[in-house]
């Protein structure tokens, strides 16, 4: 067996491993699918060979068929004419089961060919019910809830005769004040992978053509999350090696778990807006990947080529994304408007639209539009199931798994002593809209159950609520009031943060501290010297060093969704241990961003002490305030016996790592166990630290498991000038709680150097828990 060929052979055990998971929530069979996918060639060449160039172009273009808030409001008389016309591909912003049906109704009934159009939404994080924002969920640290959240979205989405979510955010993101921070899992690529998958796989299952499910879509294709300052759509200026080891993996991760979409980002790498970037779209995701899916293209991010400075004319702009191999024009209408112009000037461009046209048609007959355009939505079930007490008793698992307790001194938290005084402080407590974050497609304010109803509905406990500020305001005479009651009280929620504006796009901040006059509201509360827990509600990590210094504890909520205020009380009075981790570290302040967990070691490593020139900034302490991985437990875990099964390991081979964690603690409580790896000596330096597995576990007290990964070579390859060299020499392995809590530390040899095919950190490390 060549390296090559094994570590293909890695990459299928990988996702092997990854469908054996998902099995259970298979519809249709894999042999089934390619039937399916033969016979769709035939149809679709055969239309294709009966379009004209104009019904061609159609089919690559997609409307807004009304606003975010306002979905449908744009679908009038003209609409159903271009409909008619063959001249509309795809709507976005539009959803309702009858709605759609009517609409679908033109196009299979009154167009020439009567091709089904496709109906796409944004469902980040929930369609009616809403569960914790993308971040937040990645704070799961668990794949699983995260798939069984997306399943349900898909549920809800496809009822209300929708096919297409723009979902999932899959973006490195390393800076906090980047906005969109909140859309993904945040910092690290191989958590980025498995967050990726999961979404992927709920949403479609393994067979697009089953029942209740919705074509994904992995975005925004490139290096969006890297913009420079983290100002949102900003260009990205960042090494190959960096691109493909950090933020290509989770891309990877999707279109192997089979994403039907991609979108391509707005922002440029190093001055190649992705939207025009034909090395990169057509060579690296089509030809090198394989990727067959649809390439959409963000929102008017075509014609955008021209601000960038790229094109000329929106015809220039146009031939431009056609070549990259941008299937679909989200709202800009540069295909529309331009394309036909385009190939008049450059019939070479001929093939590529009816590639282009060839991938929509796919998607669709994938779909199962072409048999059955009425196949989506079901008036019935959308008012029987969408938002109903089973999804939202997933979303409130999802809700408590997503809590991160960032600290606990003296064990103030769980608030078990009955009768207590609670001052809740803070208007995030009872902010209904805020807790459904910023995306929300169907979400309804009325749905959402706040911390302080929660609270009030618990019982047990005296609760003096008094909102003080609000998050954005700058409006101080709440203040004293709050104080007041903060006097009062045995002990104090100061619930602040961020509300739903502050993150999401175009919402980047270079100040990342508390906005309003919240930070007066927290110190005058402090003052008091009663027992604080700060509720941190935020779409981003926030640098809040001077507040989480003083307070007693704090929990890192996000925004948890329509069953955030259970959620947080399930915690607070300890029914539910929390477990979630930082899916990103917590800067110290914004001029440390970005800054990650993952960095090169440097020739002088960042040194506490002063007086030594090193590789840290002289105002502030090392590292971040709680770094990536961190969350703490009600309980406590001992780790022990780690093990190796081998010593040596050929590049195509794999070890397997073994290690017991015990619950040492009062409570049953789940923990993450975390897996780290280094090469220590390499042809380029390697990050001190890389994630490259994980498991969430449930211990009762006293109980011990036995926790396996199996790490191949091939997961330790770096980006060598175009390929993925696999080293000889020792690698070092790390256990720990977080990626600064190492309890556990062992190493192997790789025996022979190799070469790998796939980023490494989009490989699953395969784990078991026994
Ligand atoms: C622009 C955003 O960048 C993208 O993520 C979203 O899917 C589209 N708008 C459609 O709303």
């Amino acid at each position: 067996m060549t390296s090559r060929t094994s570590a293909r052979h890695a990459v299928n055990a990988a996702r092997r491993a990854l469908l054996a998971g998902a099995a259970a929530l298979a519809l249709a069979s894999p042999t089934r699918a390619r039937a399916v996918r033969t016979d769709h060639a035939a149809r679709i060449r055969h239309l294709i060979g009966q379009m004209t160039l104009d019904e061609k172009i159609g089919q690559l273009n997609q409307v807004p068929g009304g606003r975010q808030k306002a979905l449908n409001s744009k679908i009038d008389a003209a609409q159903l004419d271009l409909v008619r016309k063959g001249a509309v591909g795809s709507y976005l912003h539009v959803a309702g089961a009858d709605f759609l049906r009517d609409l679908q109704r033109v196009a299979v009934e009154e167009s020439r060919l009567k091709i089904p159009l496709l109906f796409g939404i944004d469902v980040i994080h929930g369609f009616r019910t809403i569960f914790p924002v993308p971040l937040g969920m990645a704070a799961t640290f668990d794949p699983e809830i995260v798939r069984a959240c997306s399943r349900i979205a898909a549920i809800e989405t496809s009822v209300s005769g929708l096919h297409w979510t723009f979902t999932p955010m899959v973006d490195i993101a390393r800076d906090p004040r980047w906005g969109r921070i909140v859309e993904g899992a945040g910092e690290d690529p191989y958590l980025g992978s498995r967050m990726a998958e999961a979404q992927i796989l709920g949403l479609q299952t393994e067979d697009l053509s089953g029942k209740d499910t919705v074509l994904a879509c992995a975005k925004h294709f490139g290096a969006y999350g890297a913009a420079s300052g983290g100002r949102d759509y900003d260009s990205a200026d960042l090494s190959d090696r960096t691109l493909q080891e950090v933020y290509m993996p989770p891309f990877r991760a999707a279109a192997l778990a089979g994403a039907g979409s991609f979108m391509t980002a707005f922002n440029d790498i190093a001055g190649v807006p992705t939207t025009a970037n034909q090395a990169l779209v057509r060579g690296q995701l089509r030809e090198h990947w394989g990727y067959e899916g649809l390439v959409v293209s963000d929102w008017n991010a075509i014609l955008e080529l021209i601000n960038h400075g790229v094109a000329e004319t929106p015809a220039q702009a146009a031939a431009l994304a056609l070549k990259a191999g941008v299937d679909m024009d989200m709202a800009g209408g540069v295909y529309a408007g331009h394309l036909k112009q385009a190939v008049a000037d450059d019939p070479s461009l001929l093939p590529y639209l009816d590639q282009a046209v060839g991938r929509v048609l796919a998607v669709k007959a994938r779909l199962g539009l072409f048999d059955d355009p009425f196949r989506f939505g079901d008036a019935a079930r959308e008012k029987a199931e969408i938002g109903s007490a089973t999804h939202r008793a997933v979303a409130a698992e999802a809700a408590r798994k997503s809590i991160v307790l960032l600290k606990n001194t003296g064990n103030l938290l769980p608030l078990t002593a009955p009768g207590r005084r609670v001052a809740v402080i803070g208007a995030l407590a009872d902010d209904a809209s805020s807790a459904l974050g910023s995306w929300r497609a169907r979400g309804q304010v009325g749905d959402v159950r706040t911390l302080l109803s929660a609270l009030k509905a618990q019982g047990g406990l005296t609760i003096d609520y008094q909102p003080g500020a609000t998050p954005r305001g700058e409006d101080a005479s709440g203040i004293p009031a709050a104080v007041a009651a903060a006097r009062a009280a045995d002990v104090i929620l100061l619930v602040i943060g961020e509300d739903y504006d502050h993150s999401a796009e175009a919402r980047s901040r270079s100040d990342i501290t508390l906005p309003g006059v919240q930070a007066q509201l927290a110190h005058a509360v402090l003052d008091t010297g009663k027992p604080v827990v700060v509720v941190l509600m935020n779409g981003r990590p926030l640098a809040l060093a001077e507040v989480l210094d003083r307070a007693d504890a704090a929990l890192e909520t996000w925004f948890l969704g329509v069953e955030s205020g259970p959620a947080i009380v399930d915690v607070l009075t300890g029914r539910t241990s929390p477990a979630g981790r930082l899916p990103a570290g917590l800067p110290r302040n914004a001029g440390t961003s970005p800054g990650f967990y993952a960095h090169l070691p440097s020739g002088r490593p960042a040194d506490p002490d002063l007086s030594k020139d090193s590789a840290r900034y002289h105002d502030v302490a090392i590292g971040p305030l709680f770094p990536f991985g961190h969350g703490l437990s009600y309980a406590s875990f001992a780790y022990g016996d780690l093990a190796l099964d081998r010593s040596t390991v050929a590049p195509d081979g794999a070890v397997t790592i073994s290690l017991n964690v015990t619950n040492t603690g009062k409570v049953a409580a789940d923990e993450v166990v975390q897996l780290y790896v280094r090469d220590p000596v390499a042809l380029v330096a390697r990050p001190v630290k890389e994630l490259r597995g994980f498991v969430r576990v449930l211990l009762k007290p006293g109980e011990t498991r036995r926790i396996s990964f199996r790490l191949a070579a091939a997961q330790l390859a770096l980006w060598d000038a175009g390929r993925w060299r696999i080293q000889a020499g020792r690698i070092e392995v790390m256990i720990g709680a977080s990626s600064d809590d190492i309890r556990l530390r062992g190493a192997f040899t790789i025996a022979a150097d190799g070469w790998g095919t796939e980023p490494p950190a989009a490989l699953l490390t395969p784990v078991s828990v026994s």
